[in-house]
């Protein structure tokens, strides 16, 4: 895989949860995106931006690295100390209200964040859409529950995820919130392969939330969650 080149980047400074580019190299792996530095890509929620480091290495894009609790600064000087200030542009801004141009973008990219704020119906189609190119793409990865426990996440999970329990959802229920649009050509969510590796790499970090996620590993991540990948097509 691409992501072992990455291992020293994988640190408790530099991931935020399970390890998103594990995630994030299965979604590109499924839907390849040969680009080059003038293909603009948003990568939405990118945190740390180390998932905005690996889009632009491996498919030679120019990457808009957008978060909203990391600052526009911490990530511009992370981008200088990785030499990667002309290929990564740092954003400050809440995904509710994004201020692009229309038709900016030939992918939006969003790992582990989407499920943060875009859990509405319509929310792909009014929010995200517009700023995807005429035959731009989506790809998102999302931490979810297994189609089999769809609904049940409150029941099952919330003594881990205490109030954002509700975030966690399934594949199915993912297709259904993402919706129907003229401009949507096609729509794909599924259970990613990726499961044990990236929630490994998470607590070898030793960071405080991973210890505590691992004490629920065994009880409740594993029989009841996964990995929802999803891919949205422009016309
Ligand atoms: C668990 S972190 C994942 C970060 C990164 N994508 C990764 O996988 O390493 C979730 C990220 O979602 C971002 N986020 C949550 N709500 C957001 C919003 N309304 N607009 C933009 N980003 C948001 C947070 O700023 C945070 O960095």
């Amino acid at each position: 895989m691409r992501s072992d080149r990455y291992q020293e980047y994988f640190t408790a400074e530099n991931l935020m949860g399970p390890n998103s580019i594990r995630l994030l190299d299965e979604l590109l792996e499924t839907y390849p995106l040969p680009f080059a530095a003038e293909n603009r890509v948003l990568d939405l929620g990118c945190g740390t931006g180390l998932t905005s480091l690996f889009i632009a290495r491996e498919t030679g894009a120019t990457v808009y690295a957008n978060d909203l609790w990391i600052s526009e600064e911490a990530n511009r000087e992370r981008f200088a100390a990785w030499h990667m200030e002309d290929r990564l542009i740092p954003v400050h801004e809440d995904a509710n209200c994004l201020s692009f141009e229309q038709d900016m973008f030939d992918a939006v990219i969003s790992i582990d964040s989407y499920h943060y704020f875009a859990g509405k119906e319509g929310f792909f189609a009014e929010r995200i859409l517009p700023f995807l190119k005429p035959g731009g793409i989506a790809l998102i990865a999302v931490p979810g529950m297994k189609n089999e426990y769809d609904g049940r996440s409150d029941e099952l999970c919330s003594e881990w995820l205490t109030d954002e329990a509700y975030m966690f959802q399934s594949a199915e229920w993912w297709k259904t919130i993402l919706g129907t649009h003229e401009d949507m050509v096609r729509v794909h969510t599924w259970e990613m392969a990726a499961f044990d590796q990236p929630w490994q790499e998470w607590f070898a970090t030793g960071h405080d939330f991973a210890m505590n996620d691992q004490r629920f590993y065994e009880a409740m991540i594993k029989p009841y969650t996964c990995f929802v990948g999803m891919m949205v097509k422009k016309k």
